[in-house]
């Protein structure tokens, strides 16, 4: 069982039981990266270039995505980590919590760099209402984890961790980041902020490979705990998914009151849609929302050839192989979610 209370036996790596987990690991490694592996000073002459609305579209995400870092963390090391008994998922935890804390040191970077507001950017999530309530969604999840009432062993806990790890790993990370993904990467795409987008580029291959391990570990607490599978708990976990999507709506309208060139809100929000329908199905429910990827560009962003900085000679594209080397990229593992409209 991959859940329950810990036993001696639960820090032997061998025999292993789940090795999709121990592959995610060592996935991860390879794609070690560090912010300022990234000349991000070469964007400042975009930025003198863009639109108020457009640098309040760049504010506003990392308003957002700075502190949702920390709060994956938080929600990693107190409602998912304790609540696993298998090795090889706490080593992949530990890489992940890593990789959330290396994000949210580039978005600091960001701030850094451009000539943003660091108060104001700090202060937002705190009191603009549709970031406060996208935050309040996942700390009532998170707060009923760290309950003492809440025992893991029981169906009630059991589904308590299903609710959690839908909220922020399928919603959060799967869904909102996704959403702000598309937006920071909308710049690159009309040529702009091109540094900016290969460092949202490597945070998107890290947070891909988050969602694979989210919807893994769904998927292998469902498969080993029949109890799981009703027709009420399925439309339970359905609903915590559309209410996340009702929630990104109102944020990214606030996020594009006017629109920029290419982008408003009503866009993003039919992106939102569109990949909310491929968590869904993802997690082997039927799509909700029935709507085209406006934003089809997005299924090769990742793809693309990553920016060559030739004043600095160094490819910001490469894997770093297990013992550190770093080489040319390889092919990276398939991305879940936006390649799958083909
Ligand atoms: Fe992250
Ligand atoms: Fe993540």
């Amino acid at each position: 069982m991959i859940l329950g209370k810990t036993s001696p036996t639960d820090v032997n790596l061998h025999p292993m039981k789940y090795k999709w987990a121990y592959e995610l690991y060592n996935q991860a490694v390879r794609n070690s990266w560090f912010p300022h592996e990234i000349a991000l000073g070469e964007d400042l002459a975009d930025w003198k270039s863009m639109t108020s609305d457009e640098r309040f579209a760049v504010q506003f995400l990392m308003s957002f995505f700075n502190p949702a870092e920390l709060i994956v963390n938080r929600t990693l090391a107190l409602g998912v980590y304790p609540y696993l008994k298998s090795p090889e998922c706490h080593l992949y935890l530990a890489k992940q919590m890593f990789e959330e804390a290396n994000h949210c040191v580039a978005f600091e970077y960001v701030l850094e760099t451009f000539p943003l507001d660091r108060s104001k950017v700090y202060d937002t999530h705190l009191e603009l209402p549709s970031m406060q309530r996208k935050e309040a969604f996942i700390n009532q999840y998170l707060t009923r984890m760290t309950e003492q009432s809440l025992d893991i062993e029981t169906t009630e806990g059991k589904k308590d961790f299903i609710r959690n790890l839908v909220a922020y790993n399928i919603v959060m990370e799967g869904i909102w980041f996704y959403s702000g993904f598309m937006v920071a990467l909308s710049f690159r795409q009309r040529n702009q902020l091109r540094n900016f987008g290969s460092l949202i580029n490597w945070v998107l291959r890290d947070e891909s490979l988050h969602l694979k391990f989210g919807i893994q570990l769904i998927h292998t607490v469902l498969e080993e705990n029949a109890e799981l599978l009703t027709a009420e708990f399925a439309e339970e976990i359905r609903n915590i998914i559309i209410e996340g999507v009702d929630l990104e709506v109102n944020y990214n309208k606030d996020m594009f009151p006017k629109g920029i060139l290419g982008l408003n809100a009503d866009y993003v929000n039919q992106y939102v849609q569109y990949v909310a329908d491929r968590r869904l199905e993802e997690l082997g429910l039927e799509a909700h929302f029935g709507v085209t990827n406006p934003a089809k560009w997005m299924s090769t962003a990742t793809d693309v050839f990553e920016l060559v900085n030739f004043f600095e000679q160094q490819n910001t594209s490469y894997e770093v192989d297990a013992h550190g080397h770093k080489g040319e990229k390889k092919d990276l593992p398939a991305q879940t979610g936006d390649k799958k409209e083909e």
